[in-house]
């Protein structure tokens, strides 16, 4: 049986998991920081690093007591080092590589987005490739198209905010909480989304990026009045919130869908994989499900537990390039960018 401990700390989730045979999830713990942030309505990176050094090596021993595995039933561990904030992604990579190095086990770095887009496949023995897959997350928003394993070519990315990003700002813009994505989620159930017109950015023609940065601003617009940036959100009453929370959700939904059914037609190919912390959404997931079917497109959104950052995700990545004789020297470093 190969067992892959998976450790994931690129942004604000300290999380590490445990992996069988790629398909059972033995355990899948994570630590939120959320708490930490709220304050400042996003993630404070030196906050974020101070965090996950107190808190990586309880996560990984939790990890494995639930898991019920002792280090030397371990067959390989893996961890995150790219892209991500580099002091959070050095406290994991670090923690990582010296359990590797003290356990004698072979290590692999794996990407954070790259584990995002297969996330769908935990529980499978290998992806369910080819596919389109879009990734949402608070960092990034891309569709890739993933013709096997070892092959896959990028179709498009956020030229602007992240979805999520999008999401946290619009919620910071209503002084809901942070993280936002979660808050929206729950307002927009008792919302109108077609109460207020709010823009869909298509781009260009064929175009497969995105660009949620206008959608943020005309929140901003239609809160405080045109061209004001205060005193407009004491006059909004609970039912206006939600009714914005609604709408702003129905137009990044009908991008997000929209682009993924494009994307999907360009490469012929008919299978998407949807991961990240957006992926979590429910009106996506409903939309994203209706508008497959009626198309006959197999659709793999990643279960809710592994779309928002964890362990079991970074375990499966790893578990699927341990497999294939991808490890990685110990002298490897993170990377912040892509
Ligand atoms: O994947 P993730 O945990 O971290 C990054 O890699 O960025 O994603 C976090 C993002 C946040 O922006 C959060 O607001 C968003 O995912 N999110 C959601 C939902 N749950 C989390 N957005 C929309 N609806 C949700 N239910
Ligand atoms: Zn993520």
């Amino acid at each position: 049986m190969d067992v892959v401990l998976g450790i994931e700390t690129s942004c604000d989730e300290t999380a590490a998991g445990v992996l069988a045979n790629g398909k059972d999830v033995l355990s899948n713990v994570v630590a939120s920081q959320n708490d930490l942030h709220a304050q400042f309505r996003g993630v404070v990176p030196e906050i974020a690093s101070r965090a996950h050094i107190e808190r990586i090596t309880l996560i990984v021993r939790e990890a494995l007591e639930r898991a019920d595995v002792k280090p030397e039933q371990i067959t390989a561990i893996a961890a995150t080092n790219r892209p991500g904030l580099i002091g959070c992604l050095l406290i994991g990579l670090t923690a990582a590589k010296t359990l590797a190095w003290a356990w004698g086990k072979p290590f692999v770095a794996v990407d954070h987005v790259q584990a995002h887009a297969l996330s769908p496949g935990i529980g499978m023995e290998e992806p369910p490739l080819p596919a389109v897959a879009l990734i949402v997350s608070g960092g990034h928003t891309s569709l890739m198209l993933l013709k096997s394993f070892a092959e896959s070519q990028p179709l498009g990315k956020t030229r602007d905010d992240a979805a999520g990003e999008a999401y946290d700002k619009v919620a910071s813009i209503l002084a809901l909480g942070y993280p936002g994505g979660p808050i929206i989620d729950r307002l927009a159930k008792g919302g109108n989304p077609k109460a207020v017109a709010l823009p869909r950015t298509w781009l260009e023609r064929d175009s497969l990026d995105f660009s949620f940065s206008g959608i943020k601003t005309a929140v901003l617009y239609h809160v405080h009045g045109p061209g004001k940036t205060s005193g407009g959100l004491e006059k909004l009453s609970e039912q206006h919130k939600a009714d914005i929370c609604a709408s702003f959700q129905a137009a990044v939904v009908d991008v997000l869908v929209g682009k993924t059914l494009r994307a999907v037609q360009q490469s012929g190919v008919r299978s998407v994989m949807v991961g990240g912390g957006v992926a979590a959404n429910s009106a996506l997931r409903a939309r994203m499900q209706e508008e497959c079917d009626k198309r006959r497109i197999q659709l793999h959104l990643a279960q809710r537990t592994y779309c928002t950052d964890n362990g079991a995700m970074i375990a499966y990545l790893g578990w699927q390039m341990y497999k294939r004789g991808m490890v990685t020297p110990l002298d490897v470093t993170a990377t912040p960018t892509l």
